[in-house]
């Protein structure tokens, strides 16, 4: 079905259907949304789930009597919705003080302040229950090689995600950090950019065994790469702790449009790896469908929900047409002829050892380089069979 229900586990940031759409033009062009109506809303439409920013609930100036009071009417609202409060985040890149970076700033006081900030938010996320706390490091980051020191600054930010780890460990929480890399966009060039520079960044942690990544949709395509290859290798490295869902048309600025708005053959791929899994490892995706778009500038309130709806129905008509493709008996003719299912048979046999695979001569001297150079690996046909069905023309 393509009604959205809790089982799909489609979860929006508040600041998404919450942005007024205050831009670097111009002012707002919708009035300000409050964030317990956005979460009463959202489940209306089917979601599952919600997230946010210490800070789209929580002014950055509240005192504790307001905290707490803010805090409070969040809780009520989840029960009396259902909604899952199912990660949290904090805001480093709003406020003056952090306009060098909260972890990486040149100015410890900065760096000290920032950590606190993040530190306390990790214990609301665990108060609500949330198990994924993201990290997207917006402001880490230069206009200019000239101003930092880049080695000082990756060990200042290894530092500030360790000890978040580790406090995260040390206090029991069933909780997992998720970071979110982002080539650029508000800083010239932000630190830890892609999937692949999150990924080598965390194996050289501490305590990395509780950090992953969460990647989103557009960040990766600003970078002219390939989303789905990023979620895939994350997968592989066991860290798909998150995803961030959207639209994004190459390499220009933070578009943010709804899932399927931008690339539609990649995102009907992210679906199809997410909910099928591997062709030689089938299965699905298990946590939250993850939605962090914006409504467009030109959009008023309905346009705001319409966009909200319009992200959950993408993902399930893209779920619907991938889930199709992979029965459809041709489908499954053509990928045994493209050798799909062949790439996960180990290269050397089981037991050959490497005096064994020097010694095969039918690997090497003897083999017959025509068959292999003139395979027809159909790729092609089969694409052709994929974008059929994206189209709903099977
Ligand atoms: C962006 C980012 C943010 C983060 C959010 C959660 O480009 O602005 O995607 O929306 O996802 O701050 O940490
Ligand atoms: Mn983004
Ligand atoms: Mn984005
Ligand atoms: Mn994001």
């Amino acid at each position: 079905s393509v009604t959205p229900s809790p089982e799909d586990r489609f979860s929006f940031g508040l600041w998404t259907v919450g942005w007024a759409a205050r831009d670097q033009f111009g002012t707002a062009s919708r009035p300000d949304l409050d964030p317990l109506e956005s979460v009463r809303k959202l489940a209306e439409l089917g979601a599952w789930g919600f997230t946010f920013h210490d800070n789209d609930l929580i002014p950055f100036d509240a005192s504790e009597a307001e905290r707490e009071r803010l805090v409070g009417r969040l809780k009520q609202t989840i029960d009396e919705t259902g909604m899952v409060c199912e990660m949290v985040t904090t805001d480093t890149f709003a406020e003056p003080i952090f306009k060098d970076g909260a972890f990486t700033s040149n100015d410890r006081r900065v760096r000290r302040y920032g950590l606190r900030k993040v530190l306390r938010n990790v214990d609301l996320a665990a108060e609500l229950g949330a198990t994924t706390f993201v990290m997207w490091g917006g402001r880490e980051g230069t206009e200019y090689d000239s101003s930092k020191d880049l080695y000082a600054a990756l060990d200042r930010y290894a530092e500030g995600i360790d000890t978040v780890a580790g406090y995260i460990k040390s206090q029991g929480y069933d909780m997992r950090i998720g970071l979110e890399p982002k080539p650029n966009e508000p800083r010239g060039n932000i630190f830890l950019p892609t999937i692949g520079h999150a990924l080598a960044f965390i194996d050289r942690l501490d305590n990395g065994d509780v950090v992953g990544v969460n990647p989103e949709t557009g960040h990766e395509q600003m970078a002219t790469l390939n989303y789905t290859h990023g979620l895939a290798e994350a997968l592989w490295c066991d860290k798909l702790f998150h995803i961030d869902l959207n639209g994004q048309n190459g390499p220009m600025y933070d578009q943010d449009l709804v899932f399927g708005h931008g690339n539609l053959i990649s995102a009907f791929f992210t679906v199809d790896l997410l909910e099928n899994g591997f062709p030689s490892k089938p299965g699905a995706y298990q946590g939250a469908r993850h939605f962090d778009y914006k409504p467009s500038r030109t959009e008023h309130l309905d346009g705001v929900w319409d966009s909200a709806a319009a992200n959950m129905q993408m993902y399930l008509l893209l779920k619907q047409r991938a889930v199709a493709f992979r029965q459809d008996p041709e489908v499954q003719e053509a990928m045994a002829q493209s050798g799909i299912l062949e790439l996960a048979e180990p290269t050397l046999a089981e037991g050959e050892d490497l005096a064994a695979f020097l010694a095969d001569r039918t690997a090497y001297e003897d083999l017959d380089l025509t068959g292999p150079s003139e395979r027809n690996y159909g790729f092609v046909r089969l694409h052709q069979l994929a974008v059929e069905h994206l189209m709903g023309a099977r």
